[in-house]
């Protein structure tokens, strides 16, 4: 391990590591909220302002951090949420980072926007991993998403609908995020202070949309894919689709994005497996309430009937801790695994879930909560 992420004690000193490291276009892409980023930061500030109670006086040797995700056993009461263009921030990010998850013991999503694709990630591990699917307008290519995610033997499908069109991130826009990126002379000065980055990509299996590249009629270069993806979010998208995708895959579903009561009660119905209440991390509805705030109404609403994971924010053992008190069974980490990727790829995985298992594991001690199964409310002052 060098010396830099050894001394990376946080979340926080692995972004900065990241920042150093990737470039500034695909650094802000993975860093930014949509508009005005209001929600993004709402996402840290709720979490902040939740003070856990202090016990003391009481036997704390035992605590297990153990429990089931979504039917599947976990090490660790989290998994790794879908982030699209993983092998931008470290070349073959999607396999580092499945690697580095299951070797903790915790479950990792490819996304659709991946840049390995389903079959290079399963001819690269071991166990089984979890696919997002996005519902493009050619539901043709949805179809055999699926049938490709059942053929690599993907454990669970995560249906993502809070992105049936694209909240803008300004950065992306003024970077000129594309994939390659734009050959604009800011972007080649930048890579070419980034060398080991661009060894890391330059030696990784692929460039481009992985899941896509190939698959899609008439479309054989990055330029034309791009715009395919750009015209596919599909604004139709609704419950009756999901019936459908229901159909295709007779496996457990995982609804992600549902942030409102009413909506996470016709996704309860649905026979989802767990429902994900999730903002996108801030990059889609700006001004929509942080999920840390959004969570007890959602609990109240449908808590019973299906399993109910967190993410958005979660930066922390302490933040897992109080989402789990405020009742969510499990959370996903997004950025807080993507700025390790970024800062020394597996290793620097590996690094995240080290600093948040060890964050759970001593707030835990001091809260005297000895297991993630049964973190009850008094756990917040
Ligand atoms: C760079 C980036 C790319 C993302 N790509 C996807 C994606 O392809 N599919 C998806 O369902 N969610 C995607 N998300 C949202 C994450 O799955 C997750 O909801 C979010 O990152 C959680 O917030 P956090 O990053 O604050 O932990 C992405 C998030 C980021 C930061």
């Amino acid at each position: 391990m060098s010396t830099s992420l050894r001394k990376a004690t946080s979340i926080a000193d692995l972004r900065t590591l990241a920042e150093q490291r990737v470039p500034r276009a695909f650094f802000q892409y993975a860093d930014h909220g949509s508009y005005t980023q209001s929600t993004l930061r709402a996402n840290r500030t709720d979490f902040e302002a939740l003070d856990l109670r202090q016990r003391i006086g009481i036997d704390m040797e035992e605590r297990d951090l153990s429990t089931m995700i979504a039917g599947e056993p976990s090490a660790l009461p989290f998994a790794f949420a879908p982030i699209g263009l993983c092998g931008m921030q470290h070349g073959d990010g999607e396999i580092l980072a499945c690697r580095a998850a299951h070797a903790a013991g915790i479950q990792f999503t490819l996304s659709t926007m991946s840049i390995c694709s389903i079959e290079d990630v399963a001819q690269a591990v071991e166990k089984p991993f979890w696919f997002q699917l996005y519902v493009m307008r050619d539901r043709g290519f949805v179809r055999d998403l699926i049938a490709r995610a059942a053929a690599a033997k993907c454990s669970a499908l995560m249906v993502t609908m809070d992105l049936t069109m694209l909240g803008q991130r300004h950065c992306d826009i003024k970077n000129g995020l594309s994939v390659p990126l734009d050959i604009t002379a800011a972007n080649l000065l930048d890579v070419a202070t980034k060398p080991a980055w661009a060894l890391s990509v330059w030696r990784g299996k692929r460039k481009t949309f992985g899941n896509l590249a190939g698959h899609i009629k008439g479309m054989d270069n990055v330029s034309q894919l791009a715009t395919w993806v750009s015209k596919q979010f599909d604004p139709t998208f609704n419950w009756r689709d999901l019936e459908w995708i229901r159909e295709l895959w007779p496996g457990r579903i995982i609804i992600k994005g549902v942030m409102d009561p009413q909506d996470a009660r016709i996704a309860a119905k649905t026979g989802a497996t767990a429902i994900v209440v999730s903002n996108h991390g801030g990059r889609q509805l700006d001004g929509a309430p942080s999920t840390i705030s959004a969570l007890p109404a959602i609990v109240e609403a449908v808590g019973g009937e299906t399993e109910i994971i967190l993410d958005s924010g979660i930066r922390t053992g302490q933040d897992v801790l109080r989402a789990l008190a405020l009742g969510a069974h499990s959370c996903l980490l997004g950025r807080a695994y993507i700025y390790g990727l970024g800062a020394a790829g597996q290793a620097g995985v590996t690094r995240a879930i080290d600093i948040i298992r060890g964050e759970l594991d001593i707030t835990m001690g001091l809260t005297a909560t000895t297991s993630v199964r049964n973190v009850r409310s008094d756990v917040l002052a």
